[in-house]
């Protein structure tokens, strides 16, 4: 028997997505691997968020075939959607909380859905996945009006690993935070990735994240992936889009700030 690489564990084939006559995906491919944390990036409006929650079947595709743990999402009766969806764990860009749920209810709530826990048993298990994203036992009981940007993000992270996920999709985590609670949020996601063995998508637009995260990038620009690679090729890139944010002046100043030279 021929020896194969491990299938990929999410992998989007021609997929085109679309609004009216405006076709935000087009034809678009990409596999994400076991065990990687892949950085999606691309121009504000490009599409980022659309192919997440097109992958997560929030939207409908015109056209290609999404796999996930070697499964075509479009093949699946409801039983085995509602299986494949535990398996993966979401954070979305706009995600709010439920304004009169404290923390610990709020990642309570998709294990309500989803697992027939004792309460006790529930409590404790949220517990600890809040103890996971670095929230405290205090934490846990405040309300979403009561918690700062960070540890908002936090309640949503522990909320995405309610369910033990093997994926985990993340739009833009750490948009909003100051580049030290973002660097620390940074930390925490690796940190989960190898404990926890997951597999991450995750959408940014933070050149850090991408430069200390990110095992893979993949870049979004006119509906397709124009460029794909570890942060040493990117940097190679021709591509007009790529060169000019991964070599522009922002990329200049994170480069100075990173060894510590002059920031002017
Ligand atoms: N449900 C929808 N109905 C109609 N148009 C949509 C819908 N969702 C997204 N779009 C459009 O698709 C395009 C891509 O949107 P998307 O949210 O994926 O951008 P993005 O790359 O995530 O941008 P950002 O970096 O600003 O979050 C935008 O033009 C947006 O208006
Ligand atoms: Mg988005």
């Amino acid at each position: 028997m021929i020896a194969r690489a491990a299938e990929p564990v999410i992998r989007v084939d021609g997929v085109t997505v679309g609004f009216g006559d405006r076709v935000v995906l087009d034809t678009l491919s990409l596999d994400v691997e076991k065990g990687e944390i892949l950085g999606f990036v691309g121009g504000s409006g490009s599409g980022k968020s659309v192919l997440l929650r097109t992958i997560i079947g929030l939207l409908p595709k015109r056209a290609g075939t999404i796999e996930v743990f070697g499964r075509d999402l479009d093949r699946l009766d409801d039983g085995e959607r509602q299986a494949i969806q535990r398996r993966w764990g979401v954070l979305f860009q706009h995600g709010a909380l439920f304004s009169s749920l404290t923390a610990r209810q709020n990642v309570e709530f998709a294990m309500r859905e989803h697992l027939h826990l004792p309460e006790q048993l529930m409590n404790s298990v949220a517990a600890t996945k809040l103890a996971m994203v670095g929230l405290s036992a205090r934490d846990a009981g405040k309300l979403p009006s009561e918690l700062s940007g960070g540890m908002t993000k936090r309640v949503a992270l522990a909320r995405a690993l309610a369910l033990d996920p093997e994926i985990l999709f993340l739009d833009e985590p750490t948009s909003g935070l100051d580049p030290i609670s973002a660097a620390d949020f940074d930390a925490l996601i690796r940190t989960l990735q190898q404990t926890l063995g997951l597999t991450v998508f995750m959408v940014t637009h933070d050149l850090e994240s991408l430069h200390t995260v990110c095992d893979r990038v993949a870049v979004l620009a006119d509906g397709k992936i124009a460029a794909l690679g570890t942060i040493a090729a990117m940097l190679q890139s021709e591509h007009r889009w790529v060169k000019s944010y991964f070599r522009g002046r922002r990329a200049k100043l994170l480069e100075r700030r990173i060894s510590g030279g002059p920031t002017g």
